[in-house]
C-alpha cells in the first residue's frame, strides 16, 4: 500500500492549479458574472445551473448539487478515485505526489512493468491476427471484431518462448518479464512464457492501463483459466475486469453488474450492456464493493444459481453491507442452473436479459430470505433465531435511512425490536431555538470564513470565543486552524480539508451563499461575530459564577473575576 498523500501537498497542488481550466477541458464554460457556467455533466439539464468559482476554487450545481473542488470534479466526472484524481493534476502541473509513512522513499518506478505488459499486449493481438486457430475459436464463442478491439483479446502461441524472444533475452528484460508474472522458471532455472497457447485477455486498470492477463485454454486443456499472478501492479482481490471499458461509455453510469466470468463480461457488453464487470475468480472483497460503489450507486451482483452461485452471492452480500450507504442499493440475480451471462445473453438478447436485470432481488430481500430458509417464523423460536443471526449483520450497515428501514423490517418479522446506536442526530433534526441560536454568530463566522479564508490570518490564539459552549465551535477553530497555516488558501482547498467528515455538507451549504457586502464589510462582520461569541462567553462564565455565589462556594479569586466580567459586560466590552 502507498502511504497517505499528505494534506499539505493537497493545498499547494490546488493553489499551483485553476478549477477552471481543469472543468474547461471537459466541460465548455461561459462566462457569468464573477463566475463560470455550463450544463451540469452530472444530470440532465437544458438550462445552466453549473457554476464554477475562480475566487473559491470550487464547483456547484443549483440543479443537483453536486460540488467540490477540482479533485472532486475529476473524481465524480473521469470517475477516478481519490489518489488517481490527485495524481492526475499533479501531472499536469508538473509535479509529483509524495506519500506519508512506510513508503515514503522515491517511489520504485514502474513504468517498465507497464511498458513491458502494453508491449505484451499488442504483440498478442499481432499474434491473434496471424492464427486460423485462435480466430476460428474467437467465432466459435461469438465474438465479435469490435468487442476483440475494445478489450484488446490476443493470442499467446503455443510456444515456450514466444513472448520472451519478442522482449528479448537480457538479463534485464528477463527481470522485468519475471516482475510482470510474465515467465514461468523452469527445473534448472530456464525460464519459458507463462501462457501458451491461450486466449489473452488483458485486465486494465482504473486509468485503462494493462496490468495482467486471463489466458483461456483452447478445448479441455487444464487449467481453463491462467491468470497472471500477483505483482507490483496486480492484486487480484481489488481488481474488476472490464471496469474499464464501463467508464469509458459516455454518460452517468448509475448500475453496475457483476458477473463472475471474462466471458460472461465480454457478452454483456457486446450484447449492449456495457454495465458488466468480472472478478477475477475471487469472491467479492470489500475493497470491489467501495470501488462498484464509487461507479454507481446501483450494483447488481449474478450468479449461478447452483450451490456455489449462493455461496459466493452471500460471500458479496457480506463485502457490501459496511458499504450501503443511504443511496447506494444492491441486487442479487440469480441465474438458472447450467447457465450463465454469456448463454443467457446469447438465447435471450439485450431485452431478455435486461427482463431478468429488472426482476432482481434487493438485498433486504434477500437477506431475510436467506437468514430464514431453515427457520419456522410462525415459532416464537424461530423468530428468536431470526433476529439473533440478524442483529449482528444488521449493526454492520452505516448509520442511516436504510439501516432504519432494515431494523423495522426485522421487528416486522421477529416481533423484537432492536436499537442500534446511532450517530449524533444531524443540525436539522436537532430544536429549533439551539439552530437559531448557531445561525446568528457560529454559522455565520464559518461562513464568512469559508467565504474569506484569508480572514484567519488576522487572528492571535488563544481565541477567547474557543471556550463558548455552543455546537459549531470547535469546527470554527478547526477552519480557522487550517487556514492560518495556510495562508492563501481557496474556499475549495479549504473544504476538502473535511470532504470525509460528517461536518461537509454543511459546510458545503455555507460555502455556496455569497456574504453580502464588501470585503471590508465582511471583515468586520467576521471579527464582530467573534467578539459577540466571546461576549457569551463572558456570559457563561458569569452565570456560572454566580451559581457558586449563590451556593456560597464562590471563593476569593472567584468573586474578583466574577467582579471584573460584571464591569466589562456593563462597559459593553468583552473581558480578557
Ligand atoms: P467459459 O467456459 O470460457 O465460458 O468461461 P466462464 O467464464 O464461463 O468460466 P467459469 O464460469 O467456469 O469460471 C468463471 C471465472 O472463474 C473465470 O472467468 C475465471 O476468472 C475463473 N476460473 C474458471 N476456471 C478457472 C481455473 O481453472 N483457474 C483459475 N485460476 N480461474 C478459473
Ligand atoms: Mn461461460
Amino acid at each position: 500500500m502507498r502511504g497517505r498523500i499528505p494534506d499539505g501537498f493537497i493545498d499547494d497542488l490546488l493553489t499551483r492549479i485553476d478549477i477552471v481550466e481543469v472543468v474547461e477541458r471537459r466541460v465548455p464554460l461561459k462566462k457569468a458574472g464573477r463566475e463560470w457556467t455550463a450544463c451540469c455533466p452530472f444530470h440532465d439539464e437544458r438550462t445552466p445551473s453549473f457554476y464554477v468559482s475562480p475566487q473559491k476554487q470550487f464547483y456547484h450545481c443549483f440543479g443537483c448539487g453536486a460540488h467540490g473542488s477540482a479533485i472532486k470534479f475529476l473524481m465524480d466526472y473521469e470517475r477516478l478515485e481519490f489518489p488517481d484524481a490527485v495524481e492526475e493534476l499533479a501531472q499536469s502541473a508538473g509535479l509529483s505526489v509524495p506519500h506519508e509513512g512506510v513508503d515514503n522513499r522515491p517511489r520504485e518506478d514502474r513504468s517498465g512493468l507497464y511498458q513491458l505488459l502494453e508491449s505484451a499486449t499488442t504483440w498478442y493481438q499481432k499474434q491473434f491476427h496471424a492464427s486460423a486457430q485462435a480466430q476460428a475459436y474467437a467465432r466459435e464463442r461469438g465474438l465479435a471484431e469490435q468487442t476483440l478491439e475494445a478489450f484488446r483479446i490476443g493470442w499467446a502461441p503455443a510456444e515456450w518462448d514466444g513472448l520472451i524472444r519478442h522482449v528479448g533475452h537480457t538479463p534485464e528484460k528477463l527481470k522485468v518479464l519475471e516482475q510482470a508474472g510474465m515467465v514461468s522458471t523452469g527445473e534448472r532455472g530456464k525460464r519459458y512464457d507463462r501462457f501458451r497457447g491461450r486466449l489473452m485477455f488483458p485486465i486494465q486498470d482504473r486509468r485503462g492501463r494493462v496490468i495482467a492477463f486471463g489466458g483461456r485454454a483452447m478445448g479441455e486443456d487444464t487449467p481453463k483459466y491462467l491468470n497472471s499472478p500477483e505483482t507490483p501492479l496486480f492484486h487480484k482481490g481489488r481488481e474488476l475486469f472490464a471496469l474499464w471499458q464501463c467508464k469509458q461509455v459516455s454518460g452517468a453510469l448509475h448500475r453496475l453488474m457483476v458477473v463472475e466470468g471474462y466471458m460472461d463480461a465480454i457478452a454483456l457488453h457486446q450484447a449492449g450492456l456495457p454495465i458488466a464487470v468480472a472478478t477475477l475468480g475471487t469472491a467479492t472483497t470489500p475493497e470491489h464493493t467501495e470501488r462498484l460503489f464509487r461507479t454507481a450507486a446501483d450494483v447488481v451482483f449474478c450468479f449461478d444459481g447452483d450451490r456455489a452461485g449462493r455461496d459466493a452471492a452471500w460471500k458479496a452480500l457480506d463485502a457490501t453491507l459496511p458499504r450501503l450507504r443511504d443511496g447506494r442499493q444492491a441486487f442479487f440475480l440469480f441465474l438458472p442452473e447450467g447457465e450463465d451471462p454469456d448463454t443467457i445473453v446469447q438465447s435471450e438478447g439485450k431485452a431478455g436479459f435486461e427482463a431478468r436485470l429488472k426482476g432482481a432481488t434487493p438485498l433486504s430481500e434477500y437477506f431475510f430470505d436467506t437468514l430464514s430458509h431453515d427457520i419456522d417464523l410462525t415459532s416464537l423460536d424461530g423468530r428468536a433465531r431470526l433476529a439473533e443471526r440478524a442483529r449482528p449483520l444488521v449493526a454492520r450497515l452505516p448509520d442511516g435511512a436504510f439501516r432504519d428501514l432494515m431494523a423495522q423490517e426485522l421487528k416486522n418479522r421477529t416481533g423484537t425490536d432492536t436499537r442500534f446506536e446511532n450517530a449524533p442526530a444531524p443540525a436539522a433534526s436537532r430544536p429549533l431555538q439551539q439552530r437559531a441560536v448557531r445561525r446568528t454568530l457560529v454559522r455565520s463566522a464559518i461562513a464568512l470564513l469559508l467565504a474569506r479564508p484569508e480572514l484567519a490570518g488576522e487572528l492571535e490564539p488563544p481565541y477567547a470565543f474557543a471556550e463558548l459552549d455552543k455546537p459549531g465551535v470547535t469546527l470554527l477553530l478547526e477552519l480557522i486552524e487550517v487556514a492560518r497555516a495556510r495562508p492563501g488558501i481557496t474556499t475549495g482547498a479549504l473544504l476538502e480539508h473535511f470532504t470525509e467528515r460528517p461536518e461537509a455538507e454543511a459546510l458545503q451549504k455555507l460555502a455556496v451563499a455569497e456574504p453580502v457586502g464588501d470585503d471590508a464589510m465582511q471583515r468586520s462582520e467576521f471579527l464582530g461575530a467573534l467578539d459577540q461569541m466571546q461576549r457569551q462567553v463572558d456570559l457563561q462564565r458569569i452565570a456560572a459564577l454566580q451559581v457558586r455565589q449563590v451556593d456560597g462556594t464562590l471563593d476569593a479569586e472567584g468573586k474578583a473575576q466574577l467582579r471584573e466580567l460584571l464591569s466589562a459586560k456593563s462597559r459593553g466590552t468583552p473581558a480578557t
